[in-house]
């Protein structure tokens, strides 16, 4: 797969501040890149470099090939920024085909893409009214607009539904899922931890402006399997069997019953091939199995792990 989005050590830092630190991250293409943080962690930061809009304090980037502010890459970005104010006295067609001229698009162009992009967010009735006029939604949708006015190969999305009600959002998850079908590559700012889920297919993380994990949804996910079991007759002796060779067991919400009782537990595994011989530990070591299902984490559990004992 052909590579994107490569950064090297990429630092920005503000004054004393860090801004971000020591960022080595791939994004390939055709991909929804997913970087997940806290308030603060450097996220708009990274993007701000990435899209020329800050100069790197140390490390280096490449987009499409080419070195950060290469001007042929450039124009093949599309960015929507978090925070944005547009001219409120013009109409969103007009901010729009004024962004097109920027883009250095003639004016037949201009109109047809401004029509076909104002669909594409939704927002083709409210065309003529002033942006003053339109709700945080609307302002963000024309924003969404404005970044896919050139038709960009490569995507930056800084928060993109951040003022969406969840009937937006689901709106704005479709473009970003038929950008990718179109081959786009998409880079997604988020805290939205259910939404990166839902879409991306590779996902970082970022706390105090360093990375602390990054891959392949699936396998950071699957990387911390468990297995919840309801067991009759759990007694010590069975208990150490199943935390043999160093797994984990610990009862599942509190739901332990004593003796004979029926115990919940979950245990920790890192192989879904593992599944069977715990089963057979179980009935080999007394106890009388009523369930067994593997259970996955979710990328918030990922995430609150990760972000403990930090955060700014
Ligand atoms: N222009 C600036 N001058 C000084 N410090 C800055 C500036 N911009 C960002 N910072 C600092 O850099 C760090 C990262 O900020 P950044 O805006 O990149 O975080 P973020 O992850 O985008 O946060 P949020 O989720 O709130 O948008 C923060 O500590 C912030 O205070
Ligand atoms: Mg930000």
């Amino acid at each position: 797969m052909t590579t994107v989005i490569r950064t090297d050590h990429l630092t920005k830092t503000y004054g004393r501040r860090t801004g971000c630190e020591g960022i080595c991250l791939s994004v390939s293409e055709g991909q929804i890149f997913g970087l997940l943080g806290p308030n603060g962690a450097g996220k708009s930061t990274l993007v701000k470099m990435l899209v020329g809009l800050l100069h790197a304090t140390s490390g280096s980037a490449e987009i499409l090939g080419r070195p950060l502010g290469n001007l042929e890459a450039r124009r093949q970005i599309g960015f929507l920024p978090e925070n944005f104010r547009y001219h409120e006295w013009l109409t969103g067609q007009e901010l729009l085909s004024f962004h097109g001229s920027l883009y250095r698009m003639d004016s037949h162009g201009i109109r047809e893409r401004v029509t076909e992009v104002l669909r594409t967010v939704g927002l083709e009735r409210a065309a003529g009214h002033r942006i003053g006029t339109y709700s945080k939604g609307m302002q963000q949708r024309l924003g969404l607009a404005s970044a896919l006015l050139p038709d960009p190969a490569v995507l930056f999305l800084d928060e993109p539904t951040s003022a969406l009600d969840p009937l937006g959002r689901r709106e704005v998850r479709e473009i970003m899922l038929e950008l990718k079908r179109r081959g786009k590559t998409v880079f997604l700012n988020s805290h939205l931890l259910s939404e990166v889920e839902m879409i991306c297919d590779q996902v970082a993380m970022i706390r105090e402006g360093r990375i602390v994990a990054a891959g392949a949804l699936d396998e950071l996910l699957s990387a911390r399997l468990e297995v919840e079991m309801e067991i009759a007759g759990l007694d010590a002796r069975l208990r150490q069997a199943l935390e043999a060779g160093g797994r984990t067991v610990a009862p599942a919400g509190g739901q332990v019953a004593a003796g004979e009782g029926v115990a919940v537990v979950r245990v920790g595994i890192r192989d879904r091939d593992e599944i069977p011989a715990l089963a057979q530990t179980v009935v080999d070591g007394g106890g009388r199995l009523y369930s067994l299902r593997p259970v996955r984490d979710s990328l918030e559990d990922l995430f609150v792990d990760l972000m403990k004992g930090g955060g700014s």
